[in-house]
């Protein structure tokens, strides 16, 4: 994937985030510092949201959940983040992201009462985000790109350094089995302040789960090199 596709794929800006609370909240101010439209939603009405984005997130728009893929598609790059919780992933329609890339950010904690679908394959120590794509991916589906997910909230808006060269960033990882949408997702980090490695398809998002090496670790490109499959 060249330098440019990945550039190219940065600049387009909107970006929806479903799930508003501190991952939703907290990736949507670094998006806003970093001049990215931001739409959001949660399970409340675009009404109920705004006091708490006016708070959370100033100048986030909120939306309902059904308008995230299409201003997304049409004003954006055609991303969204999945900020919500895997314990609710049943109540997320997946015709909301459709056509869209999906970052999975989400996370296994193992007292959430997952979905029957999550559960199977996290029985089977699948990556969840294999799941994830089974479930919000398919024909004419999302493109499902785990991302963001090794970051703790209250890391993200210190160690978002859009100023800084990419070798003097904290790097991040990505995991995703569609180059186009891996490009997408490397350039919304890079206008983020990361530094973005993949670290191969879909699978490799494993290592980027809460027991692996990389969760909540501020590390450089070459630490997460070591990753990469
Ligand atoms: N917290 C972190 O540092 C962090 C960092 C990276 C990744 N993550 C991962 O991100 C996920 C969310 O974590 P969180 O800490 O942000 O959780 P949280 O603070 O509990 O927020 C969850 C958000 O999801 C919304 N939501 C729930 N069901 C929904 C639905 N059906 N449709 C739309 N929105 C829905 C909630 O809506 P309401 O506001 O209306 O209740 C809330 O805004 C988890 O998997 C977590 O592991 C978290």
């Amino acid at each position: 994937m060249s330098e440019s596709t990945v550039a190219e794929a940065g600049t387009s800006n909107v970006v929806g985030i479903l799930g508003a609370g501190r991952a939703g909240t907290a990736l949507a101010r670094v998006m806003l510092a970093a001049g990215i439209q931001v739409d959001i939603c949660s399970t409340r009405p675009p009404k109920a949201l705004r006091h708490h984005l006016k708070i959370y997130a100033p100048g986030a728009e909120s939306v309902w959940p059904e308008e995230v893929a299409v201003r997304t598609l049409q004003r954006g790059a055609g991303v969204v983040v999945l900020a919500v919780p895997q314990e609710e992933l049943d109540e997320v329609d997946p015709e909301w992201v459709a056509g869209t890339v999906l970052v999975d950010a989400t996370n296994t904690w193992h007292d959430e009462l997952l979905p029957g679908w999550l559960q199977a394959a996290v029985d089977e120590q699948l990556p969840s985000s294999m799941a994830i794509a089974g479930r919000f991916g398919g024909s004419g589906g999302a493109k499902v790109v785990k991302a963001l997910n090794h970051i703790a909230h209250h890391d993200l808006e210190e160690t978002a350094h859009p100023e800084l060269p990419l070798a003097q960033r904290r790097a991040v990882a990505l995991a995703g089995d569609d180059q186009d949408a891996c490009a997408r997702v490397m350039g919304l980090l890079v206008r983020m302040g990361f530094d973005p490695v993949r670290l191969g398809g879909l699978p490799a998002g494993k290592i980027m789960e809460p027991d692996g090496p990389l969760f909540h670790r501020s590390l450089r490109r070459d630490d997460l090199l070591r990753y990469a499959t």
